[in-house]
């Protein structure tokens, strides 16, 4: 295999190209590095690891030197590799004519071995490429490695990574050496439990990157600027003046081609044992000292230890689980779930699940926080909703029959990102009527510039060695402690409470009477 030494660097081409970009870059570029994908023939690498590389190259984000070297089963060559990254970054960012050099010079960059995970020869033919990369290319001894495969494999990789010698840093003063884990990090607690002691033997906690990408999303990162920036908001974000929080994250898509995977998994561990419980520990975190990997990782798992444990006997009385029917969606008719491809006709792997938890600290104690997550719902959207507590006192008499909402915060994670603010206006007129109005901030009409994906920006701290958005072993587990009594009840229960939900609906009528039992209603999205 060439190394291809002719081609300058991406980096230096871009800034050939575009001298003025130089300050930004040399801010924020990290250091000269090799990136390794496991699973290099996959979805998440064409769909998502590769357009976040090139992203970050355009905007001169990328090292002046660096290398990707592709690992995976299919028998490709680096030139296949190359060519089916240069379709990836055409197909999903949509590049102009005139970036074609620079996509070519990109592409210069990219390597390919083809083995099999379990096979010794690929690491030490890995070690000694990456060692080529170090001389001939300037890669600088700093080594990234993304385990973008199937879970099973994390334990056999982060082993051969060790005996190969691959996880050690040569020089911890001058390099360094980070692996990203893909999601799912472990299938219940004693097995997230476990693949923590086998990634910690062999890498230092420090190492370790743990993704969850909607951690990544500008849109979370912004609920810390608006939480921790601004001086108005935190004096009321207790449970003094708050009556509840809502988090929802929906989807209108089914479950797809991933029919094999979701029945293994189901929604409790692929979206609220990671995605919703990490957003819950961001609403409801006390301030960190400051924006870095430890003070804001402690502060986080403090909340997962805070939250009140859920009694097996209390099962259904805190969780609602549901699956969807056929339905529509887009306008056309959808299947039910069992009966989508790869999915058992009797299948009692749930789709939705809504749960009530409680945080018992100072700050929380006895407010609700209802979460719920499903797939096929009415749409896609993901928000928090901070409902406030009613006035004490209505001094308007004549509005006595309008309906007085409380006000309700609504930070929009996607689609349409941004914040909105729920208040009583006077209705114009001569009589004291009130009306609730919402006062909007949009993220893309404040800034313009679409935001970065999620990856563009957990790839860029990784390589600049910042944690601070990413998964400590300890939160891993508190995450997955929380959820195995659900887990262990709804498994023993087989279909017994299992709610079906028509597709295109907002999911089963139990998981709005787990509300109205309060009674309160899930916040309209
Ligand atoms: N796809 C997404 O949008 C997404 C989103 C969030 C998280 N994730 C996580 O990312 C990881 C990868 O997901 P994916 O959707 O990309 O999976 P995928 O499409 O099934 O890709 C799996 C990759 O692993 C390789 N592989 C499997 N067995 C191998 C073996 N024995 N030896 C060598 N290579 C082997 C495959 O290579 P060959 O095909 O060449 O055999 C392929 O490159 C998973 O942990 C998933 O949960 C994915």
């Amino acid at each position: 295999m060439g190394l291809g030494t002719e081609a300058s660097s991406v980096a230096e081409t871009a800034l050939l190209a575009n001298p003025l970009r130089e300050g930004t870059r040399v801010r924020k570029t990290p250091a000269p590095c090799s990136i390794v994908i496991f699973g290099a023939s996959g979805d998440l690498t064409e769909r998502k690891l590769i357009p976040a590389l090139y992203y970050l190259a355009r905007e001169h984000l990328l090292p002046v030197s660096f290398t990707v070297t592709g690992c995976a089963k299919s028998p490709y060559t680096t030139e296949t590799f190359r060519e089916k990254a240069r379709q990836a970054v055409q197909s999903h960012l949509k590049i102009p004519a005139s970036e074609a050099p620079f996509l070519e010079s990109f592409a210069q960059s990219l390597f390919y071995i083809s083995d099999d995970f379990g096979d010794v020869k690929a690491y030490s033919l890995l070690d000694s490429m990456l060692d080529r990369f170090d001389r001939e290319r300037g890669t600088g001894g700093n080594r990234l490695f993304y385990l973008a495969t199937p879970p099973s494999f994390f334990p056999v990789i982060v082993q051969h990574l060790g005996r190969a010698g691959l996880a050690k840093t040569r020089d911890p003063e001058k390099n360094w050496t980070r692996i990203i884990i893909e999601k799912p990090f472990g299938r219940d607690h004693a097995s997230a439990q476990e693949l923590n002691r086998t990634v910690t033997s062999v890498f230092d906690e420090e190492q370790v990157f743990r993704i969850d990408h909607y951690l990544g999303k500008e849109t979370v990162q912004n609920l810390l600027v608006f939480r921790f920036a601004n001086g108005i908001y935190e004096p009321i974000w207790n449970r003094r003046y708050i009556d509840q929080v809502q988090i929802a994250v929906a989807e209108s898509l089914g479950v797809e081609n991933r029919g094999a995977y979701y029945e293994e998994a189901g929604l409790l561990r692929d979206m609220i044992q990671n995605h919703v419980l990490q957003l819950l520990s961001l609403v409801a975190m006390e301030p960190p000292a400051r924006f870095a990997g430890t003070a804001v990782r402690d502060e986080k798992a403090k909340v997962l230890r805070a939250i009140r444990p859920i009694p097996p006997d209390a099962v259904n009385d805190l969780a609602v689980r549901g699956q969807y029917g056929e339905g529509f969606a887009g306008g056309k008719k959808v299947s039910a779930y069992r009966s989508e491809p790869k999915v058992s006709p009797s299948s009692v792997t749930e789709t939705y699940a809504a749960l009530k938890l409680f945080i018992d600290n100072w700050r929380w104690a006895d407010v609700p926080f209802y979460l719920r997550s499903g797939k096929r719902l009415a749409k896609r959207v993901s928000e928090i909703t901070v409902q406030f507590r009613s006035v004490p006192h209505l001094m308007f008499r004549d509005a006595i029959e309008d309906i007085i909402e409380p006000n309700v915060m609504s930070l929009r994670i996607q689609p349409n990102e941004g914040i909105a603010v729920r208040f009583g206006a006077k209705l114009p007129g001569p009589a004291m009527r009130i009306r609730p109005v919402q006062m909007e901030f949009r993220y893309g009409e404040s800034f313009g510039a679409p935001p970065p994906t999620a990856y563009e920006t957990l790839l860029l701290d990784c390589m600049l060695g910042d944690n601070t958005l990413f998964n400590r072993d300890d939160a891993v587990e508190l995450a997955w402690e929380l959820v195995m009594p659900i887990l262990d009840r709804w498994k023993n229960d087989g279909e017994r409470d299992l709610a079906f939900y028509e597709a295109g609906s907002w999911g089963p009528a139990e998981a709005d009477r787990l509300l109205q039992r309060d009674g309160r209603r899930w916040q309209r999205l």
